[in-house]
């Protein structure tokens, strides 16, 4: 139902002459070199650091110094990595393009016909080359882009222009790194422990982050980055790349024994899973590129891109209230009633009834696919409560889960053949459940229906959309090949249809908490899940890693329970304020059993929150690099470097105490700072001993630079606290 056919694009038209097609591009401080003078595809000669203004005869002379020379035992000719690497020019490295028609056209060495470039409104430089191979019968189109902000955008687009099949296998694109790069860093995760990094030297060989679980993955590494030996987040040069799929997908760098390296991606494909029809077309994910003088450089390119969208929610990100683990199941309108009424006293601004409304869901093992509201839980429907919650002057938003059902369900008794199957037996269960096939135009229409009449009827603004298991043998019914390709591009287009069908709503992406974090599902959704676990000492690096790709306003953070349901472990609300504070900050716990002093001071830092996201949610991340490993520093310096907030937190005991001074990055070094504890993150009773004697005389006045070098005594804190401070630029320079 939803095809292959490449995504419509709106074509840059200016057709360059051959002396022109070697670009410069440069934006928000990087540069990029493009050779598009054919006849080959083109290659990057540089990207990177920004090079200035270049003429085009030193611009001529920048490719001559790239040609390595001609050593033994190689090809006659230099081997030239294009943006879609060919193993007909002699790549000894993974091919750009794999495919075949029944066993031929397998190494494709295309010809450039048209390099065409133009520039969006938004200033964003584009590039698009089209090239041919007429013996393998085959077109490629290649667009790349530059935006404002100095992020690469790539994506390839492969059409068959045979009388015959051409099977598919892959396409991937690969941006040439220096040979400076040397180290890898990537990231991993589980349920409950999404986004940890894991380093590693970049050795000759292929490192390659395969994504073969049909959605993203809680294990996804959100970019691949490879950087200069010791490179961090305030230093070492570094290149990072991510696949914007929600599908299956490939990132992988490569380093060849010549000393080349790549960072190469795209979509990962299945077996047999697409098949181009003469005149047919494929075009892969985007994929962007980021650089940078170190990780917050390369992540502040990405979010300032990210912020540049028009779709970006530019409304304040509302605090919001979510039921989970407030009552999980257990649904009850007075109950929930309460609830509510407890969340606008705190200062809440969207209510959103989590898992559990529908029809026989009173736990996992039933009623996915029948989006019905429960007649016996509701017996007055859902209407009383979004009344309710309306007339507090809060936002109603609603659980839904809608790719998925449950073997024990109206939908899978009516329609077994829209479960997703590879033959005559059901895939595993997972959670229960399995996968509805979005490639069915009847599954497809239904739950289009089912989600535009319940947004209709109750008035609902917000949907969270779930996504809780892998998709294991996503076939087809009745023949079982292989949809996971299609379902992404439908559970793609369902979004998008809904959305213009309600253009006022917005949507969470959460999938078993961050396991659906990316740019293809971000492109129609308003913020992700950033994890099923709210202890908030887990969440502190799964934060400080998925901001690595995202801003903190697409994170939602809430304030989970004391106890923590995912780790048993006990926190304060303060250390859990705090850090939910750097995302979209939200609530989710029993707030009717919470005690009258713990609503008080909630209901301050949901005051503190909304005077503060007009900053944390449009400024830069700094992420300090603290010797001690017990302690993560990080914060929001506003765009202007008038302001800053930062978090101290103690993750375990130091083995030194006092802690030694503590750095707070990202200030004009040249200007004066006012710092100060900033309540109610100054964590009474937190502060183990006496508070560092700058605090105890209320703050202090320092420099930038002073700042930034040399640091602030940081109190002696428990473990699993934090406290939070408030720099604010002083008119006037510093003498
Ligand atoms: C998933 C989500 C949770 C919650 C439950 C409900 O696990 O990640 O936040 O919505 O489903 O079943």
């Amino acid at each position: 139902m939803v095809s292959t056919s490449p995504q419509p694009y709106d074509a840059p038209t200016a057709s360059l002459f051959p002396a022109q097609q070697l670009l410069h591009l440069r934006a928000g401080g990087v540069s990029v070199v493009i050779d598009a003078r054919g006849p080959r595809l083109p290659r990057l000669v540089h990207w990177g650091h920004d090079l200035g203004d270049a003429s085009p005869a030193w611009l001529e002379d920048l490719v001559i110094a790239s040609v390595p020379p001609l050593v033994s035992n190689v090809p006659d000719e230099a081997i030239t990595l294009g943006v879609l690497p060919e193993h007909s020019l002699g790549w000894p490295g993974a091919p750009g393009l794999e495919g075949h028609r029944g066993g031929r056209g397998w190494s494709p060495l295309f010809t450039v016909v048209e390099v065409s470039v133009g520039r969006s409104p938004d200033g964003t430089q584009r590039l698009r080359v089209e090239a041919v191979d007429s013996s393998a019968e085959l077109s490629f189109v290649l667009d790349l882009e530059l935006t404002p902000t100095g992020v690469l955008r790539l994506r390839g687009t492969v059409r068959n222009d045979g009388l015959s099949n051409y099977a598919l296998e892959g396409l991937a694109l690969a941006l040439p790194v220096p040979s400076e790069a040397t180290e890898l860093l990537d990231l991993t995760g589980r349920h409950l422990r999404e986004r940890s990094p894991q380093r590693q030297p970049f050795a000759v060989g292929t490192r390659v982050r395969e994504g073969r679980r049909g959605r993203t993955g809680l294990d996804a590494t959100l970019l691949l980055v490879a950087g200069a030996s010791g490179f961090g987040f305030d230093r070492g040069e570094v290149w990072g790349l991510h696949v914007a799929w929600s599908g299956n997908h490939r990132t992988y760098v490569e380093r060849l024994s010549s000393g080349q390296r790549v960072l190469a991606g795209g979509e990962l494909l299945l077996p047999g899973e697409i098949t181009l029809s003469p005149g047919q077309g494929y075009s892969g994910p985007w994929l962007y590129a980021a650089y940078g003088d170190g990780l917050d450089a390369m992540s502040a390119r990405i979010h300032e891109h990210l912020r540049s969208r028009p779709s970006h929610p530019h409304s304040p990100r509302p605090v919001i209230l979510n039921t989970w683990e407030a009552v999980y199941f257990d649904h009850d309108l007075t109950k929930l009633t309460s609830l509510a009424d407890a969340a606008a006293a705190v200062g809440v601004e969207r209510f959103v009834l989590d898992d559990g409304w529908f029809k026989n869901r009173r736990d996992d093992h039933a009623g996915l696919g029948d989006w019905y509201v429960d007649a016996e839980v509701w017996p007055e429907g859902l209407k009383p409560l979004v009344r309710h919650v309306h007339a507090l002057g809060m936002q109603f938003g609603l659980w839904v889960e809608p790719e998925m059902v449950n073997a024990d369900s109206d939908l899978a008794r009516a329609h077994p053949e829209w479960i997703m199957a590879t033959g005559d037996r059901h895939p595993l269960p997972w959670r229960h459940q399995q996968v509805l096939d979005l490639d069915h135009p009847g599954a497809f229409a239904h739950i289009l229906d089912r989600l535009d009449n319940l947004v209709s009827e109750h008035d609902i603004e917000y949907l969270k959309w779930d996504h809780n298991r892998d998709l294991i043998d996503g076939g087809h019914h009745p023949g079982g090949e292989p949809v996971v390709h299609r379902q992404t591009r439908a559970v793609y287009e369902l979004i998008d249809q809904l959305r213009a069908r309600h253009p006022g709503l917005e949507i969470e992406s959460c999938s078993s908490g961050g396991g659906r974090v990316d740019l293809g599902i971000l492109a129609r959704t308003d913020r992700v899940w950033g994890s099923d676990c709210n202890d908030a000492l887990e969440r502190q690096t799964i934060n400080r890693w998925t901001q690595l790709l995202l801003p903190p306003e697409l994170i939602g953070c809430h304030v989970g329970p004391e106890l923590s349901h995912t780790t048993g472990r006990r926190h304060r609300l303060d250390f859990r304020a705090g850090t939910a504070l750097f995302g979209h900050f939200g609530i989710e716990m029993d707030l009717t059993a919470a005690s009258a002093s713990d609503r008080e001071r909630l209901t301050s830092w949901v005051a503190l929150y909304k005077r503060l996201r007009g900053l944390l949610h449009t400024g830069r991340v700094v992420r300090g690099e603290h010797p001690d490993p017990a302690l993560l520093v990080h914060g929001v310096v506003s765009q202007d470097r008038g302001e800053a907030i930062y978090s101290i937190a103690t993750l375990v005991t130091s083995v030194n105490a006092p802690p030694g001074r503590v750095r707070l990055p990202g200030l004009d070094p040249a200007a004066l700072y006012r710092v100060e504890l900033l309540p109610p993150g100054d964590e009474p009773g937190g502060i183990n001993h006496t508070p560092a004697s700058w605090l105890t005389q209320g703050g202090l006045t320092l420099t930038g630079v002073a700042l930034g070098h040399v640091g602030v005594q940081a109190p002696n804190l428990f473990p699993e606290h934090l406290f939070l401070l408030h720099a604010v630029k002083l008119t006037g320079e510093a003498d």
